[in-house]
């Protein structure tokens, strides 16, 4: 392992938030020893109609003494996050400063939109919301592109006290289905479609088709919102007209819109007031459910609330970007994902920054665009995920020199494990050595950034992910529970709670207390292995459940198995995650066939369908290989500990003296497919 460590840039220390080591540890420490002092403070940034009734904290986490898990910060007290991210700044001159710069996924697509005008659609369509009859504490699906529209969709939800649940557009209508399923949403919001690079997504489509399969299962979803985005079809680099109503009609991609129950957005907005009071909701009060991949199968429905979200969110980009006014900053992630929920929508906006919301792929028209947008916008804050930096790895250093980007001061990192190669080209090449790096560890559990350098302050160590936020406290344990101290590796786990934490699984409390701390009773179980070094350094060794990490989204290894199982010629399958180069994992899937079928290239592909329909495309195996037999324990349980090692071509098993028929390994290796090995 290299020792390299990289001092934080200098023009980014001169006028960090926090300028030094010493200045960090001493705020670090109150954070955890008086995180109600130092969440008070923080909270005075923020607008509370009234102050929390009881302690500002109160929580359990130990499941140890037959007491349920609960956590509350500022409880009693009274906010509106919508008010929070958006009237402040008004009401505070903020009016005509740019929230997004809009990129399209055509480079010549491209709009503004200030903190004044996002206020008023916003207002407008909370206003569409209440005339439909939503209502506080109602569920609201949302499922669309990178558009503005989405912003006014989520946050005019937060008005009203409705909660959002957004499904990522890359989601199949059987994951929508299932989401909209568990979360009980009453309202639909969605587009006509997007163009990702060439490709269309029609998502009209993939939604009814979502809806219809609610109806069969006795839920109906009675109206859906569709945006106009794309309007009549025109192919991504003909030169699109932006004006909405020039866009009309849509029907030339939706064609099956039911008056009725189907409203275009731009019809309901039209008449809608510009005037919308916030509803006024407890601190604890919930603001969105996020569904997140369980060990299981069956996605989890994480809940965040209001107060301690917001602010969780709000402190981590102020310090993490160390944001400061004036800066552009940009995260290419999803607004589907909670990267995009917590730092593109409420961190950034509760500081009232500036930001570039971009629809497209960061590779297309070319591996240059994302230096092309820096350029644009002189953006000097970027947020990607590890895949990203090794696809563009790929095409050297030739598109990243085309652009301009000495704009760049802070460049973050997050999703997955960034290996030490990926960190040093962002650092050398995109960074040219003058940015900070922030590998950010989180969580959709934990709302916002948990284990991150900052970037005026922390030396660097590639593939670190450094030490802890405010308010944090990571111990490492052993299989037994004990604590780790000093060098060595184990469970990461976080003692005691922060205001960013999931309050419950929605639906199904047991299931939070079960997944997250029932192993290791008084702490929050991340999931995750991490190792100390001799200096402190904490690094995220990767998932220790069976849980996959493809480009950053994680998949379960028990979801991708029962959409395989559907298949009709299928008996059994078993997943392990595959090392890929380009998305750090991908999944390697062993599929037992129902006597009499046959193997072939034709079932691969049929294989593979069934995963991306079921799921999502991003979710197509990488692999899928004939297994006529498992290996398994005598108990039948599968050993993937065996089915990892075949994935990577390793014949060191260790001790199989467990399993039942220890034949069907040759016949697995056998089977392997040979460009893998
Ligand atoms: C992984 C994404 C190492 C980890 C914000 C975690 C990381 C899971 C990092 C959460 C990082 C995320 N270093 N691993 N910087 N960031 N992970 O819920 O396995 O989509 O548990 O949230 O991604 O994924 P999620």
């Amino acid at each position: 392992m290299s020792e390299d460590i990289y001092a934080p840039a200098t023009e980014v220390q001169n006028i960090a938030h926090v300028k030094s080591m010493e200045q960090y540890e001493e705020m670090y420490k109150e954070s955890v020893n008086d995180p109600e002092i130092f969440w008070t403070k923080i909270s005075k940034d923020f607008y509370f109609q009234k102050q929390p009734t009881g302690k500002f904290l109160n929580y359990n986490f130990d499941v140890s003494d037959g007491n349920k898990v609960f956590v509350e910060w500022m409880k009693g007290a009274v906010t509106n996050v919508c008010y929070n991210v958006l009237d402040r700044h008004v009401e505070n001159g903020k009016k005509d400063n740019v929230c997004f710069y809009w990129e399209g996924n055509d480079p010549d697509d491209s709009k503004v939109i200030t903190y004044g005008e996002l206020y008023k659609q916003v207002c407008k369509f909370a206003n569409v919301l209440k005339d439909l009859g939503i209502k506080k504490g109602d569920h609201v699906a949302i499922y669309m592109p990178m558009i503005v529209e989405l912003v006014v969709a989520m946050l005019a939800c937060a008005r009203i006290g409705a909660v959002h649940s957004i499904v990522f557009g890359g989601f199949s209508s059987d994951s929508l289905a299932e989401r909209i399923l568990d979360g009980k949403c009453c309202l639909l919001i969605t587009a006509d479609g997007v163009y990702r690079g060439t490709k269309l997504v029609n998502l009209k489509d993939i939604a009814d088709g979502a809806l219809k399969i609610c109806k069969e299962k006795k839920f109906e979803v009675k109206k859906t919102i569709v945006v106009c985005h794309l309007g009549p079809m025109s192919p991504p680099s003909d030169k699109k007209v932006s004006s909405p109503a020039a866009k009309r009609p849509c029907m030339s991609l939706v064609t099956n819109f039911v008056e009725g129950s189907d409203l275009w957005y731009h019809d309901v907005m039209s008449n809608a007031s510009e005037e919308c009071k916030p509803e006024w909701l407890d601190a604890e009060d919930p603001l969105f459910m996020l569904y997140t991949s369980g060990s299981t199968g069956k996605p989890k429905g994480v809940v965040h609330t209001q107060a301690g979200y917001m602010m969780y969110a709000a402190t981590t980009f102020k310090y993490v970007f160390d944001y400061h006014d004036g800066d552009v900053y940009w995260c290419t992630a999803d607004i589907g994902w909670i990267t995009g929920h917590s730092y593109i929508t409420y961190g950034p906006m509760a500081n009232g920054a500036t930001s570039v919301l971009f629809e497209g792929v960061p590779t297309y028209p070319g591996p240059e665009r994302c230096w092309q947008v820096v350029e644009k916008y002189k953006v000097s804050k970027f947020y990607t995920a590890p895949t990203l930096i090794r696809t563009l790895m790929k095409y050297g250093d030739e598109p990243i020199k085309k652009y301009d980007r000495s704009s760049l001061k802070v460049l973050g990192s997050v999703g997955e494990p960034i290996n030490p190669e990926a960190w040093r080209f962002y650092y050398n090449n995109i960074g040219e050595k003058k940015c900070s790096i922030v590998d950010t560890f989180w969580q959709t559990e934990t709302g916002g950034h948990t284990m991150t350098p900052l970037p005026g302050c922390t030396p660097t160590k590639p593939g670190a992910a450094t030490f802890p936020f405010f308010g944090i406290v990571p111990v490492l344990l052993d299989e037994n529970g004990k604590v780790i101290e000093g060098v060595g590796e184990g469970y990461l786990v976080f003692k005691q709670p922060w205001p960013g934490i999931m309050r419950t699984i929605y639906g199904n409390h047991p299931r939070y207390e079960e997944t997250y701390f029932t192993q290791f009773p008084g702490y929050y179980k991340t999931g995750d292995g991490a190792k100390r070094d001799k200096d402190g350094y904490i690094w995220i060794t990767g998932r220790i459940d069976d849980m996959v990490n493809v480009s950053g989204h994680l998949l379960s290894t028990a979801a991708v198995e029962s959409a395989l199982v559907e298949h009709a010629k299928v008996a059994e399958a078993a997943v392990v995650s595959l090392p890929h180069k380009i998305k750090g994992e991908t999944c390697y899937c062993f599929v037992t066939l129902i006597d009499g079928n046959t193997f072939d290239s034709e079932l691969i592909t049929e294989l593979k369908h069934c995963v991306r329909t079921k799921i999502g495309p991003f979710a197509q195996p990488e692999v899928i290989q004939n297994a006529p037999g498992l290996p398994k324990t005598r108990s039948g349980k599968i050993m993937r500990r065996i089915l990892r090692k075949i994935a990577v071509n390793n014949r060191e098993f260790g001790d199989v003296s467990t399993m039942a028929d220890s034949s069907v390994i040759d016949v697995l290796f056998a089977n392997r497919p040979t460009s893998t090995s």
